[in-house]
């Protein structure tokens, strides 16, 4: 048997379309059982003995806070050494390396590559290029330029998932994106995952410039997931179970043209809470701007930090699914009587 034949249901992450409804209830209950686990310093010392000989790099050539520091721990939780590239000119690819052969040599030394890159679909080719070498190592797509950002998406599953558990989950419910949608990675992978749940709805609150992509919308329509886009965001407030704000992603202007657009349409200040339902919640991936008003943050019904705090418990749970050790953390009988 091959070494690609004998992978597991989780090998490389790399965008939203490879994950089913198996897979990601699979995951979210993973995740709340490692929240437990880490509790108490026995748990969280067990954890920790689980991938002790293994290693991962984190190459992030865009910049990030949350992404970068949440796998860096995610992998300590679960004794994963962990190096670093953030900067390509620190690094032989300053002397003309190619990204390629830079990171077929992250794989002569480490166990997992966790990678964000400017380029879409590096991450694929990545994956690709060393499935054809004999030390094919998991690549995990920490967000790719405008594409994909699938680990995002994963945690904002699990957000929504603890959010409505107690309502039918996710089932059923009408979800408005808003902001730079043509740009966004997260709404795009997010809507991707969509097509895992019965009954979704989705609305795209947009600038006309900055809407949905068409390849997301054709993707909706194959999967018979009713969509409409607006730019009226108070307008479809009081119909939405969960308001995902985006900010504008300039950092991809090409010739300043984000400063045309009156993005305060597509903020979401404490008045809106007024109109939004109870039972409501508003996500943001983060780091956010002025399209999310910080008067918001002690609604209950505010879950960005609950969900920036999730990214770092689902990684976990994806680290544990790639290598295997699923069973050893939620058989309470297996390896230690102590989980
Ligand atoms: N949500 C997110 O990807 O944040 P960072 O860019 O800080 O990693």
């Amino acid at each position: 048997m091959s070494k690609t034949e004998s992978r597991g249901p989780l090998y490389h992450v790399l965008r939203a379309q490879q994950f089913d409804r198996a897979l990601l209830d699979r995951l979210c209950d993973l995740t709340t059982r490692i929240r437990k686990v880490a509790k108490v310093k026995e748990g969280a010392d067990y954890l920790q003995s689980l991938l002790s000989n293994k290693r991962a790099i984190l190459y992030f050539t865009q910049p990030s806070t949350r992404t970068f520091l949440s796998f860096q721990n995610a992998c300590h939780i679960l004794g994963i050494r962990t190096s670093e590239i953030r900067d390509p000119s620190t690094s032989s690819e300053y002397k003309g390396e190619s990204p390629e052969d830079a990171i077929r040599t992250f794989s002569s030394y480490v166990d997992v590559i966790i990678m964000r890159s400017p380029i879409a679909g590096f991450a694929d080719r990545t994956a690709a290029m060393l499935d054809e070498t004999d030390r094919p190592v998991p690549v995990i797509n920490a967000g790719s330029g405008k594409d994909q950002h699938p680990t995002q998406a994963l945690l904002d599953i699990y957000t929504l998932y603890r959010s409505f558990k107690d309502r039918g989950g996710i089932d059923g419910k009408t979800i408005a994106m808003v902001g730079d949608l043509a740009r966004g990675r997260t709404v795009r992978s997010l809507s991707y995952l969509m097509k895992n749940y019965r009954g979704v709805r989705l609305i795209f609150v947009a600038p006309p410039s900055r809407r949905m992509g068409d390849d997301i919308k054709g993707f909706l329509d194959k999967m018979g997931i009713p969509w409409k886009e607006t730019e009226d965001l108070a307008g479809i407030l009081p119909e939405v179970d969960a308001v995902y704000m985006t900010r504008l992603q300039d950092e991809y202007d090409e010739a300043g043209e984000s400063k045309k657009i009156d993005y305060d349409k597509f903020a979401f200040r404490p008045e809106h809470l007024e109109i939004l339902p109870e039972t409501a919640i508003v996500m943001h991936p983060l780091p956010r701007r002025n399209e999310l008003h910080p008067g918001v943050d002690k609604d209950p019904r505010a879950k960005y930090w609950r969900q920036e705090r999730n990214g770092m418990w689902m990684r976990v749970a994806i680290l544990a699914a790639i290598f295997g050790i699923e069973k050893d953390i939620l058989d309470p009988y297996g390896r230690s009587s102590h989980v």
